[in-house]
């Protein structure tokens, strides 16, 4: 049993399911021709989950998919409030559909996502975009057909943002957006409130999935034929201390690791403060997890990283690194998230960070301006540093990597790696891409019958992206 987490329950799923057939009978009736619908997905990969889950109730309803929204009879936006320029063009977006809601007032506009969990953001919503039919927050998603169902019938616009520490839906119906590659969530929201980020505050708290819930929702990916099997969550390190008994996320990985098939285990987002060396022992050891390390370290300087309430410090993030490197050697490929000029960061704290990239060399950086999210406390701290002076600091941290990946493309001549094929490559008309463990892509002269098998290949040229090989058999 999870602590403190509220499942929802098999009663209120099959009134949701009760509430599609009836939006099924409205379609039904609207329409001669099967009702399309498109969804709009920003932000994380755990969005983009949320959004397969939204297809597949629509799916359900009985409603085909369509990216051309000038044809969709429901709009979705699944929206994202990490930063500034995610909001933007969701505004930008949502404001180009008023002409087309106008002339076609069947349609169903909705909003959903971490965005619309602010109560400024909903309210403006509310006030400045009437065309909009429904608002629903991250706590709700499972609710969809019901809330769907009012959206078409009443005359009201609904707007359905309760704010709790969030619930687990278990067998909702989903919709993958691709067939090798699959999302899978194993825990919801954060815990750690990190002055800069607004994620505890839209998601709710930590709550993690039961492991037998997890399992067999691996273990039916992987008998459709999934094969990199992407294991999601704010902070994976702290799976499961919410269970009873409690779980690690090591334990966890064993576990799908024992599982037969021949697939791939991905995870992310690991938290530097949570990171065990446990759980690089496990990566090392568990031959079907992924030797890629997402750990983000946000700065590379001690009192910013304080101020960012991170929980460790650059000594114990080096300290991790450098484990990591010894258990997995070339192997291990690394990736950050790194935020730049966060408030009263000095030119000489961003000079650590920008001495950290060089010190990890990681293989690749997701890299941000710091970008002010109205109530965490970062927000509320003196900024003197000007967004163009933070914009060639980040061009430093660009400039640096660029040169770390091209030195570390090198290296990679000769080495051979077990990769997955996942489709036809861009080199010429013969060639096909595959990902290795660290997720470098190397294409390489191949028939088509590979896509969707694992094989050897050894690097023969590095190039500026990828690197180019050729097939090898042992
Ligand atoms: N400004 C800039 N970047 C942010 N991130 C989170 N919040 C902010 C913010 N307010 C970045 C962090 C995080 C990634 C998902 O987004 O680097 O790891
Ligand atoms: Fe945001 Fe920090 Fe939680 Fe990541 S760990 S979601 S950065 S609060």
């Amino acid at each position: 049993m999870a602590v403190n987490t509220r499942t929802v329950s098999e009663k209120e799923l099959d009134e949701q399911r009760e509430y599609s057939l009836k939006v099924s009978a409205v379609l039904n009736q609207r329409y001669t021709d099967k009702p399309l619908a498109c969804v709009v997905t920003y932000g994380c990969q755990q969005n983009v989950a949320d959004s397969e889950h939204i297809k597949g109730m629509l799916d359900k309803m009985g409603y085909g998919f369509t990216d051309d929204r000038q044809k969709a009879k429901v709009i979705i936006f699944n929206t994202c409030a990490v930063r500034e320029h995610a909001e933007d063009r969701v505004f930008g977006n949502v404001g180009a559909l008023k002409k087309y809601k106008l002339a076609n007032p069947d349609v169903v506009i909705a909003l959903c996502g971490c965005m619309m969990q602010q109560k400024h953001i909903a309210d403006k919503i509310y006030n400045s975009f009437p065309f909009v039919d429904l608002v629903f927050g991250t706590h709700v998603v499972h609710r969809l057909p019901e809330l769907l169902y009012k959206a078409m019938t009443r005359r009201k616009r609904v707007f359905e943002l309760p704010d709790e520490d969030g619930v687990i839906a278990e067998g909702l119906p989903v919709r993958r957006d691709n067939d090798s590659k699959a999302w899978l969530p194993i825990m919801y929201g954060c815990n750690n409130f990190c002055t800069y980020c607004v994620v505890p505050y839209v998601r709710g708290r930590e709550r993690s999935r039961q492991v037998s819930d997890i399992v067999e929702e691996f273990e039916e990916l992987v008998s459709e034929g999934y094969k990199e099997i992407t294991l999601l969550g704010q902070n994976v390190n702290s799976y499961g201390k919410d269970l009873e008994p409690s779980v690690s996320f090591s334990e966890l990985l064993r576990i799908l690791n024992g599982i037969d098939g021949d697939f791939r285990i991905r995870f992310m987002t690991s938290h530097p403060k949570d990171c065990t060396r446990e759980l690089l022992e496990t990566m090392a050891q568990c031959d079907k997890v992924a030797t890629h390390l997402h750990l983000p370290f946000q700065s590379g300087n001690n009192r910013v990283l304080k101020a960012m309430n991170r929980g460790y410090t650059r000594e114990k993030y080096l300290e991790l690194i450098n484990y990591a490197k010894e258990l997995m050697g070339d192997e291990l490929s690394i990736t950050s998230d790194i935020i730049v000029g966060f408030p009263g960061e000095t030119r000489e704290e961003f000079l650590d960070t920008l001495s950290l990239v060089n010190e990890v060399k990681a293989t690749g950086l997701f890299t941000f301006i710091y970008s002010p999210r109205v109530g965490t406390p970062a927000a509320k701290m003196d900024d003197p540093v000007s967004h163009e002076e933070k914009a060639k600091w980040l061009a430093e941290i660009l400039d640096a990597q660029e040169k770390i990946s091209a030195a570390q493309m090198k290296l990679h001549a000769g080495k051979t790696f077990k990769c997955y094929v996942v489709g036809r490559g861009k080199l010429g008309d013969n060639y096909l891409a595959a990902r290795t463990d660290g997720n470098l892509i190397i294409e390489f002269v191949g028939d088509d019958g590979l896509i969707g098998t694992f094989q050897n290949i050894k690097v023969i040229e590095p190039l500026t992206f990828v690197l180019k090989g050729e097939i090898v058999n042992c």
